[in-house]
């Protein structure tokens, strides 16, 4: 016999939520603080607009907005010294901030390469080495969700954008997204035996600025509409909770169905 918990009770963690400005990360903010975290929220903009919603809608909960490039790793650290020093604690991290170039092969230069690689990949990397080392290690517990994309899965979703690759995102971007999917797995069998869990959340199309002026055709999808921000939300929610005590270097897509096996 046994129970089933029902644990996505996250109260008085702390969680740090990248590209939460807007967009899926926002949800995610949002999401985790209705679950009981405090919130600090990274982004190249300024944040102080949703910090401040968050605190008046959850007014047990603390929210910090933190202007950081995800790129440059002076900036990274100081931003999750500052969370150490300001909050207690990281036992959550969310890493979803990106970027999409949607040139094709032959138009691609190297800046956008490099910008979606670096922001997507590289800005992913310099997260999770922070929080980790030394603080998830040392306190033996932490919950890592990497937001990569059916894009990183099948080389991109198709959809039709004038004037563009088709209308797949580019190849920086599929790129990326299958490197963040690999990294997520190298992350979660080096740090399982610490109490350290990291999973990847791989959505399909998605209503945001990313995705603005792209139509995605649908009939071919189980579920024929895009997804809400807040369906990525629930299940960061789960896979930052105990409620997946069991479950890690796992890529869970959430996409209606899009891509599925
Ligand atoms: N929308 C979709 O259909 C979709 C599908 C699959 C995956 N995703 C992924 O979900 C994540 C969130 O995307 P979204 O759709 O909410 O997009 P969005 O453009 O609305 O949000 C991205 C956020 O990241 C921030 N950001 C960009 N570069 C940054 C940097 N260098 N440093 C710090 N912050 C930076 C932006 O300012 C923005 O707030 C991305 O990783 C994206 O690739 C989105």
């Amino acid at each position: 016999m046994w129970e089933i918990s029902h644990n996505q009770n996250l109260k008085g963690q702390v969680a740090i939520v990248t590209g939460a400005t807007r967009g899926i990360g926002a949800a995610c903010a949002r999401a985790l603080a209705r679950s009981g975290c405090h919130i600090v929220i990274i982004d190249i903009l300024s944040a102080e607009e949703i910090a401040k919603a968050i605190e008046s809608e959850f007014p047990d909960i603390r929210a910090l907005a933190m202007q950081v490039d995800i790129r440059k790793k002076e900036e990274v650290q100081k931003a999750v010294s500052e969370t150490v020093q300001r909050l207690g604690r990281i036992d959550i991290l969310v890493n979803n901030a990106g970027t999409v170039s949607r040139l094709g092969l032959e138009e691609m230069n190297v800046e956008d390469w490099q910008r979606d690689i670096d922001t997507n990949l590289l800005g992913t990397f310099l997260f999770m080495q922070a929080v980790i080392y030394p603080h998830m290690k040392s306190q033996g517990y932490g919950k890592i969700i990497n937001i990569s994309s059916i894009s990183g899965i099948i080389g991109g979703v198709m959809s039709a954008l004038p004037g563009s690759n088709g209308g797949r995102s580019g190849p920086a971007y599929s790129a990326s997204k299958g490197g963040v999917i690999a990294l997520t797995k190298w992350i979660a069998k080096e740090v399982g035996e610490h109490g350290i869990y990291c999973n990847s959340i791989a959505p399909g199309s998605v209503v945001t600025a990313l995705t603005k002026g792209v139509n995605y055709p649908l009939d071919g999808q189980p579920i024929k509409r895009m997804g809400d921000p807040e369906d990525i939300a629930e299940a960061v929610v789960f896979l930052a909770s105990p409620a997946s005590n069991y479950v890690t270097g796992q890529v869970l897509k959430v996409c209606g169905g899009l891509a599925i096996g």
